[in-house]
């Protein structure tokens, strides 16, 4: 039995991308077999078909999706064939969701929330798991006072801020791009107006004044970093004494000694607990007693969606499963300019 897929070939360029039949996989001990109906796409996948996480091509990539469960593998008992799922295929996969079908071990999906599309909900898993490891990390969820967000209007920033909300409910100042960008974080994510800060054209040293001057001088318990480099020395800069920093982004290898490591940096002077935050670290070690961690957030994740308190974030279907839809998914995230999470429907 053969499954349409599409297929990188060699790491490179999106002209990689092939669309072939493939087998179709067989769920193995706890797994279980997903027909795939939707796939979202996330800035990692255009790192993986770069080639910046190793693994031998050809390769079929996709880190989220949602679909109906066709067949149990030995040990399944929580879940029925025909259940609608969503869960993060990344790591311990048969393959990714750039197919029609995929295995997946149970721990990495939960049953979708029935007032969502397939198309919503497979836009979720993997920057909300990111975003709830984040929050969680930090203590932010249970603490009061202002917090910092570099990345907000994101797909893991734009979950984070709805947790935040919900859970802390105290002040969320952000930084944008763009006016685009600002309309965005407040339409869209009820962020104030005077809590954003446009960041483009400023000096790091400009903006983290201007930042502290919005928060009346006051440095921040927690602040994230969705974005990377020089923002991550912004948020441990923007940090108050004993407080928490989490990136979700690694070093850049070319930047020295890393800000948060620095001997006598201002994450020892000031004391700050600095988070790396990594979605995939239990799911690629392999450790699968380590892999409740997934089932555990995932079902939270679940019952503040089933509530309502947590909502997808704004979708652009771009197609169906295809050389053409993957190419242009990569190339809108490569721009830097999508906002929100492109999906394209699967079967
Ligand atoms: N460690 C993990 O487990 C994990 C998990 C998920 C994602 N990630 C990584 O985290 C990053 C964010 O993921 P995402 O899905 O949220 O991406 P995304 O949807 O593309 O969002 C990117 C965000 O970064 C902001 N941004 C871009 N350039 C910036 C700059 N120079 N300064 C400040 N802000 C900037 C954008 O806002 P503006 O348009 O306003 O600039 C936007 O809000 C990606 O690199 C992704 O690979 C890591």
């Amino acid at each position: 039995m053969k499954m349409k897929a599409v297929v990188l070939d060699a790491f490179g360029d999106v002209s990689n991308f092939h669309l072939q039949e493939v087998p179709i996989p067989t769920p193995k001990q706890n797994e279980v077999r997903i027909r795939v109906k939707a796939a979202s796409f996330n800035p990692v996948d255009c790192k993986i078909r770069k080639g910046s996480y190793g693994g031998d091509c050809p390769l079929i990539i996709g880190a989220d999706c949602s679909g109906i469960i066709d067949e149990l593998g030995p040990g399944v008992t929580q879940f029925s064939i025909g259940d609608e799922v969503y869960g993060m295929p990344f790591g311990q996969c048969s393959n990714g969701s750039y197919a029609e079908y995929l295995c997946i071990p149970v721990q990495f999906i939960a049953k979708k929330p029935k007032h969502l599309s397939f198309e919503e909900a497979s836009s979720l898993p993997l920057v909300s798991l990111t975003a709830y490891r984040a929050m969680i990390a930090t203590h932010a969820l249970e603490k009061k006072g202002p917090i910092f967000i570099a990345g907000a209007g994101g797909g893991v920033g734009s979950i984070a801020v709805q947790l935040a909300k919900h859970f802390h409910g105290g002040p969320i100042y952000t930084i944008a791009g763009s006016e685009e960008s600002a309309d965005f974080l407040m339409k869209t994510l009820k962020c104030k107006s005077d809590h954003i800060v446009l960041y483009k054209g400023l000096t790091l040293e400009d903006l983290q004044n201007k930042i502290l001057a919005v928060n009346g001088g006051n440095l921040f318990g927690a602040c994230f970093d969705f974005v990377g480099k020089e923002m991550k020395q912004l948020c441990i800069a923007l940090a108050a004494h004993s407080g928490h920093v989490a990136s979700i982004l690694p070093e850049d290898p070319n930047s020295g000694t890393p800000a948060w490591i620095q001997a006598g940096g201002l994450c020892f002077r000031k004391n700050l607990s600095f988070h790396s935050i990594f979605v995939g670290a239990e799911s690629f070690s392999g450790a699968t007693s380590s892999w409740k961690i997934y089932q555990d957030h995932l079902s939270a994740i679940t019952k503040l969606l089933d509530e309502k308190v947590l909502h997808s974030p704004i979708l652009k279907n771009i197609g169906s499963l295809g050389v053409e839809t993957v190419q242009e998914a990569h190339r809108l995230l490569e721009s830097g300019r999508v906002k929100g999470k492109l999906v394209m429907q699967v079967s």
